[in-house]
């Protein structure tokens, strides 16, 4: 008689770059090719339940209720292959996750689901890995996972080999109230997915000079952060942004990621800083949409403004948040 299978169900958050990472120094481990910083999205997040079953032939996977084909079938079953080849089973799973944010939204999801996704592997195999090797198990399947593991404020040291290179966290939650207001403007699917897209960095004349400064901005936005003095914070995080794009946009092919309403709402968000006061400023990842980092007394008037901009197709808004969890089996 088969044996019942082993499942658990897990939560992790989505997760927004202060200083980003755009490159691996090993493509295949994900090893990035500088230190990032982030904060965790406590209102984005994906639960995942997965289930090891020896009744099954092939690997299963569904994402928001619909059957998943590939490539999001594809990466799972590899992140799995590698899950089952550490820890020495050779059962398939039943994976079922859903966000709630929409995928077609245009938020990033590949953090949220391979943090989630790993835990959720683990904890069904009754395993429990250390915070920091559960990060690094997360960083293989996509390398923003490592940093949705840690809770609230998180730093990912680039690190030499697979185990010393993950994601911790420096400040809990509510540490600062800060605020990510995602201005939408596009819920296209990426063309260039950030996987790919990593690879091109080292092909723009850009990228050697924006690692060598990386570190130095790390060091000031972790600091502005623990100071939480909002000003030295905003210009460097826009700084760091740009920079970033800049790689982009020089690569060979380049990865034009901006729309002209990003950068619409990128120069109003500068002119309600310094013309206004308002405690705000913007970071965008591989993708169009407008995230916008504010202090929560601004918040609501910041979102304000970006609804009677007009656009915006949608917005969302999230808090700080805590790292990934395993469920209750009643949750
Ligand atoms: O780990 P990936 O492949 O999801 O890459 C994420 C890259 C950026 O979002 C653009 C920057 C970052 O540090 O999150």
């Amino acid at each position: 008689m088969a044996e019942a299978p082993q499942s658990a169900t897990t939560r992790a958050h989505s997760n927004i770059a202060f200083v980003k990472y755009w490159g691996n120094r090993d493509n295949r481990l994900r090893l990035p090719a500088n230190a990032s910083i982030s904060m965790n999205l406590a209102d984005l997040h994906t639960t995942t339940t997965v289930a090891w079953d020896s009744a099954l032939r092939e690997d299963e996977l569904t994402i928001d209720g619909a059957a998943a084909a590939d490539p999001a079938l594809k990466r799972v079953g590899d992140h799995l292959d590698m899950l089952r080849a550490r820890f020495d089973d050779r059962r398939f799973a039943r994976v079922s996750s859903s966000n709630n944010f929409p995928m077609g939204t245009g938020i990033a999801s590949s953090a949220s689901a391979f943090a989630a996704l790993t835990m959720a592997a683990c904890a069904a195999l009754g395993i429990e890995p250390a915070e920091r090797e559960l990060s690094a198990l997360a960083r293989l399947g996509s390398g923003s996972a490592a940093r949705s593991i840690p809770a609230g404020f998180v730093e990912w040291l680039p690190g030499e080999s697979h185990e010393s290179s993950f994601a911790r966290s420096f400040a809990p939650p509510e540490h600062w109230d800060l605020v990510d207001i995602i201005a939408i403007v596009s819920r296209e699917h990426k063309r260039t997915g950030s996987s790919a897209g990593h690879q091109t960095a080292d092909t723009s004349v850009l990228q050697q000079s924006r690692l060598r400064s990386a570190d130095e901005r790390f060091r000031m936005v972790k600091a502005a952060i623990l100071r939480r003095d909002f000003e030295q914070f905003a210009d460097i995080v826009e700084e760091d942004s740009n920079l970033m794009h800049a790689v982009m946009m020089t690569s060979k092919p380049p990865l034009f990621y901006w729309e002209p309403v990003s950068l619409e709402i990128m120069k109003a968000v500068r002119h309600w800083r310094q013309a206004d006061n308002l405690r705000v400023c913007y970071t965008l990842d591989a993708g169009p949409n407008v995230h916008c980092i504010c202090a929560a007394g601004d918040a609501d008037i910041v979102e304000k403004r970006l609804r009677s901009l007009s656009s915006a197709l949608d917005i969302r808004r999230s808090a700080a948040g805590g790292g990934a969890q395993v469920l209750p089996a009643d949750y």
